[in-house]
């Protein structure tokens, strides 16, 4: 169970993510209203923003997700709370060194920092240091932290049960591993994988930083390691949400836990290996990439898909087909959170296939697929935990109010943002333009609506966060 510490540090990391959510949702519409040639931002100013945008956002969901598991994972084994505050304290110095380099320092290269942009100095000189630093801090406090739950879970489970291979032999074994725990083992060792590849290319980085440029980094190889790393991340910080709902969903939907099967620890051992080679979809363009690569590519995307996202859906599916369920927000975001992450996936299988590649590659196609599955996917996971989780800090599961109001602006508002992506993708609307030229008019129309269908999902989302806000609050008054 979840000691009275480990309930403070969760609360204090709910408020600290939701509020950067906020702002990062300014900085968003304030982009899309750019965009649309309402307001007049200077072009360092757009990227100032889309390059703290992009970046806040992968940071705080995929520590949203590492806070649920960290938080449920107390049900099955002792979890130190140390270790959820050492992250928390290095996660907000990292932030602040990240914001002061990009907003005081004007640091704008893209949440990639994609080599050797950060050496093309069009900033303050001392941003760029400042920007890999902030990096490092983050990376050391979450690889600490990933490090930490997985030897959690390995106090309880050795490491064949926590990735479930007794059930792939056994029809009834002696331990059966809980999916949440699979879930989380396969995800924390992409997510411990990523960071060790962060790692290495800071460390490549700093080399050529520091050695006033005598030592040259190749740009192949760095474009692999980033999106080795930023990818795959942004992919496993989704499977984190995945799994709080495969331990959440049928408790608060009042039917039996989903058990452990064959196919459930097939699929996700499967995906564990395809998620970790997909990213070689980002490099089609790059035609020195070895052939062999550029098919991987195409096929880890497709086969990623399909078991985690197939198998999860039927579940969902299954569990909520002819069936009495009690329906609260927790389980209704769960369950949008899956459509829009089956959105988003379809988005992403068209865009990974290589013959429409050619078509669809850095159009706004690609922002459209992502943030399907992020903003009406993975975030509504996590905020579903959150939910649940104030409400527990409260005392009670139970609320009468009706959320039809705001579940209404947040499908209208989450789905319209998204379509207007997906429009302008289809349109070849080039993605990061911070304006577009008069040609592009549907560029611009499109941005605008955005605007306003964010404007929606920001309401929506900010009497959500209040109400979770409020109730997190409480529990530092609790002894
Ligand atoms: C309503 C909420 C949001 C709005 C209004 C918004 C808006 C935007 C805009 C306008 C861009 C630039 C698109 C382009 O022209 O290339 C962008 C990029 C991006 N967004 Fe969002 N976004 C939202 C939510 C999210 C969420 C929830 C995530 C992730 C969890 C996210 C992650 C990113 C990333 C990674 C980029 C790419 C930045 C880059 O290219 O360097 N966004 N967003």
């Amino acid at each position: 169970m979840a000691s009275l510490s480990l309930k403070k540090v969760s609360s204090a990391w709910i408020i600290t993510i939701l509020t950067l959510f906020i702002c990062a949702i300014v900085f968003g519409i304030l982009m899309r209203l750019n965009q649309g040639n309402d307001i007049k931002l200077s072009p360092n100013g757009f990227y100032t923003l889309m390059t703290t945008h992009g970046l806040t956002m992968i940071g705080i969901w995929t520590v949203a997700g590492m806070v649920g598991i960290q938080y449920l994972l107390s049900r099955y084994t002792t979890v130190s709370a140390k270790l959820n505050v050492f992250a928390l304290v290095l996660t907000i110095i990292g932030v602040i060194m990240l914001w002061i380099s990009t907003f005081v320092g004007n640091f704008h290269t893209g949440w990639t920092f994609l080599y050797p942009f950060p050496f093309y100095i069009a900033w303050a000189k001392w941003a760029t240091p400042l920007f890999l630093w902030s990096l490092a801090v983050l990376g050391i406090g979450w690889f600490v932290w990933s490090v930490g739950i997985l030897v959690e879970i390995l106090k309880k489970y050795s490491l064949k049960q926590a990735f479930a291979w007794q059930h792939l032999s056994k029809k009834d074994p002696e331990v059966t591993t809980p999916p949440f725990i699979l879930i989380a083992t396969v995800s924390l060792v992409g997510i411990i994988l990523c960071l060790i590849t962060a790692v290495i290319l800071l460390i490549l980085f700093f080399a050529e930083y520091y050695s006033n440029g005598s030592f040259k980094n190749d740009p192949l190889l760095m474009k692999n390691l980033t999106y080795f790393f930023g990818h795959t991340l942004a992919n496993e910080a989704l499977y984190l949400g995945v799994a709080l709902l495969y331990e959440l969903l049928p408790e608060v939907s009042g039917r039996p836990k989903f058990k452990m099967t064959w196919y459930i620890a097939l699929a996700w051992n499967f995906t564990m290996i395809f998620v970790l080679t997909a990213f070689f979809h980002h490099m089609y363009m790059d035609f020195v990439q070895p052939l062999g690569f550029q098919m991987v590519g195409q096929l880890a995307s497709y086969f990623a898909s399909i078991p985690a996202a197939a198998v999860s859906a039927l579940s969902v599916i299954f569990l909520v087909y002819g069936n009495k369920i009690k329906w609260s927000l927790t389980n209704i975001l769960f369950f949008i959170g899956v459509i829009g992450w089956m959105i988003g996936g379809i988005g992403a299988v068209i865009d990974a296939t290589i013959s429409n590649n050619i078509v669809l590659h850095n159009t706004l196609w690609v922002p459209a697929h992502f943030h399907t599955y992020n903003a009406m996917g993975n975030v509504l996971f996590c905020l579903a935990f959150f939910w649940w989780v104030a409400n527990e800090f409260a005392g009670s599961q139970e609320t009468t109010k009706s959320h039809k109001i705001t579940i209404g602006l947040m499908l209208i508002g989450g789905f319209g943002f998204v379509l207007m992506f997906y429009i302008a993708g289809a349109a070849s609307v080039p993605r990061r333009f911070a304006f577009y030229p008069n040609e592009l008019q549907i560029g611009m129309t499109t941005a605008t609506w955005a605007a306003f269908f964010a404007t929606l999902y920001l309401i929506a989302m900010l009497a959500i966060i209040w109400e979770i806000v409020r109730k997190c609050i409480r529990v530092f008054y609790s002894s």
